[in-house]
């Protein structure tokens, strides 16, 4: 059977984890959380004392920065430098400075090359923000799943609620701006590609939004079931 790249791209609080999680599952494939990498890349910069704009000092660490995914018992793990980062990296602080970090040319040349490496034997469903538009612009099957700002603000306070003391509006508040940051970038900037099918996660559940992908891929007809 054909294995596939398949991307899914769009703002915070959208969906795009359980999705992508779920559709994997249903594929067999693996499933890869890009925006994880960004936030290693910004707990590795953060425990260094560096500030987000800082070219030189965070070139320096990425020269000696080794992220992978292993399998865990319930989800794909990041190990980074041999340590298991996978629960420290789902802070408020982090999601800021991953944002901004992310817009810096020399994150973004060190990450294009391991994402690529990790679709090497393709059976990948990539999440993230550029992964239709600039990491894999030849992909099988693209996706750009949105959803309003209030749906996509209420989904992370309740996914975080126990883990942080953010209130809703604070929620809001950086959701708007990680949005702001995120589109506005000069380089990869989240947009979806020409080609994406958008779909729209407001008024869906997560099983409904698989579904509409499933018929999207079968669709295509380039993979046999
Ligand atoms: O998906 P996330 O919220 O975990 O991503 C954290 C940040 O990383 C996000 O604000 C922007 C950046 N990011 C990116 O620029 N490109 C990606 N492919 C994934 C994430």
């Amino acid at each position: 059977m054909k294995r596939l790249i398949i991307t899914i791209d769009g703002p915070s609080g959208a969906g795009k984890t359980t999705v992508s999680r779920m559709l994997a599952d249903r594929l067999g494939y693996k499933y890869i959380d890009t925006g994880a990498l960004y936030r290693g890349v910004a707990l590795e910069a953060i425990s260094a004392g560096l500030n987000p704009d800082d070219d030189t000092g965070l070139e320096n660490i990425l020269s000696s920065l080794k992220m992978k995914f292993v399998c865990g018992e319930k989800e794909m793990r990041l190990i980074s430098n041999d340590l298991d980062i996978t629960d420290k990296i789902r802070t408020p602080e982090i999601s800021m400075f991953a944002s901004a970090a992310s817009a810096r040319p020399v994150v973004r040349k060190f990450l294009l090359e391991l994402q690529r490496e990790l679709g090497r034997d393709k059976g990948v469903v990539f999440e993230g923000r550029d992964m239709g538009t600039v990491v894999f612009p030849d992909a099988d099957v693209k996706f750009y799943l949105d959803a309003s700002h209030k749906t996509r603000s209420l989904r992370r306070y309740r996914e975080f609620k126990s883990e942080t003391s953010q209130t809703l509006e604070e929620v809001e508040k950086d959701i708007k701006r990680r949005d702001k940051n995120d589109s506005a970038r000069e380089l990869a900037p989240l947009k979806a590609s020409e080609d994406a099918v958008i779909i729209d996660s407001t008024h869906l559940s997560a099983q409904d939004v698989v579904d509409r992908m499933m018929n999207v891929i079968e669709d295509k007809k380039i993979i046999v079931f």
